[in-house]
């Protein structure tokens, strides 16, 4: 191990996402609700769902293999592997012990992370400091989502927001001074009430009551988290640009978290951002969790919106309640 710390970078890209389209109007049929609701509450049209076989190790698998092919890596390569998902297959093992296996990374230690939407962001941060300080050289993070599964079909309030897709990045040493230049993290379990599956846990392992009463779907105060998302959207992405020795003025891209168009619009305006700087994609696919920014990432990479040198933000808040940002000088 080297006692100065080697920059680390984001250096391959992939995403994947089921064919199924839900549109605003097939929900519909279900809740009483409306495309112009919708569209209007959230910026969402559509989302999309994977099929009843379908886990999220398999949108993983999928996402994971797309980036080792854009980062020229081996399975064989990877040291670690890092899988953020509030969907895991089971329980346990880990969802990220399934992609490994899937995957032949015969070489690679494998773990789960639960952030929530902010999952992707907290792995990007773990897994680049054992990069860091000389522990691994590759490390692949992926987000993994089946939320369709988690959701209560017959709650219009959370039923509308949630699609499911896979992202992946492989993490490597980049260039001095490039990649990752900061981080910001956080946690406030006072509002874990706000998101949450209430059953099927230790607290309240699963019986025929709790399933009866649809407590092992994910249940939501949206106005409460809203607020916190405006807030903490906008500070974070300070902090993390004051970390990095920046200013808004020095940021070329932002790539945030997928919920919901208002959210999104409140961090542009705090930085001072112009509309064609920030990626939005959840039209399309609504909110993927962990997923969301690595699929955006992956999108406005392909799209030739982040150029190497540019410096790009990432910000999420989620369940927990939690929140990341993340400045990148994107290294290729
Ligand atoms: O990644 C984190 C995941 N969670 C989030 O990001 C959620 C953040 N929160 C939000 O995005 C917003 O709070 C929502 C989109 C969930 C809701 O928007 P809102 O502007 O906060 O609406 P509201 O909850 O205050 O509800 C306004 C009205 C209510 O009716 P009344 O009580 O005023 O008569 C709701 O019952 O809209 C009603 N409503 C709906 N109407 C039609 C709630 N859901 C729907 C729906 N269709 N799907």
């Amino acid at each position: 191990m080297s006692s100065n710390p080697r920059s680390v970078g984001i250096v391959g890209l992939g995403s994947w996402l089921p064919d199924n389209k839900i549109s605003n109007y097939d929900l519909m049929k279900l809740v009483d609700t409306s495309d112009e609701w919708i569209l209007s509450r959230t910026g969402i049209s559509e989302r999309r769902k994977a099929s009843e076989q379908e886990a999220a190790s398999d949108l993983g698998l999928m996402a994971a293999r797309r980036a080792l092919a854009a980062a020229n890596v081996r399975p064989e390569e990877i040291d670690l592997i890092i899988v953020a998902t509030i969907t895991p297959d089971m329980f346990f093992p880990a969802t990220a012990c399934l992609i490994q296996k899937n995957l032949g990374a015969i070489n690679a230690a494998a773990f789960d992370l639960s952030a929530a939407c902010s999952g992707f962001i907290y792995a990007l941060s773990v897994g680049s400091q054992f990069i860091a300080n000389g522990h691994y050289d590759t490390v692949l993070v992926v987000a993994a989502e089946v939320m369709t599964k988690i959701i209560n079909w017959e709650d219009r309030n959370s039923c509308i927001l949630f699609g499911d897709g896979a992202g992946a990045a492989v993490l490597q040493p980049v260039a001095k001074d490039s990649g990752f230049l900061s981080f910001e993290l956080g946690a406030d379990g006072t509002g874990a009430e706000y998101l949450q599956i209430p059953a099927g846990g230790s607290r309240k392992p699963a019986s025929l009551e709790t399933v009866l009463n649809k407590e092992h779907f994910l249940k939501m105060n949206g106005n409460e988290v809203f607020k916190f998302a405006v807030k903490k959207m906008g500070d974070i992405s300070v902090k993390a640009l004051e970390k990095a020795g920046l200013t808004e003025e020095d940021l070329d891209y932002l790539v945030p978290h997928q919920a919901n168009t208002r959210i999104i619009d409140a961090a542009r305006k705090r930085l001072g951002l112009a509309e064609d700087k920030v990626y939005i994609n959840l039209d399309k696919y609504g909110n993927m969790s962990s997923a969301s920014i690595p699929i955006a990432l992956s999108e406005a990479v392909a799209k030739g919106y982040i150029q190497k040198g540019n410096i790009i933000l990432l910000v999420a808040f989620g369940a927990g309640l939690t929140w990341g940002s993340a400045v990148i000088k994107w290294a290729i």
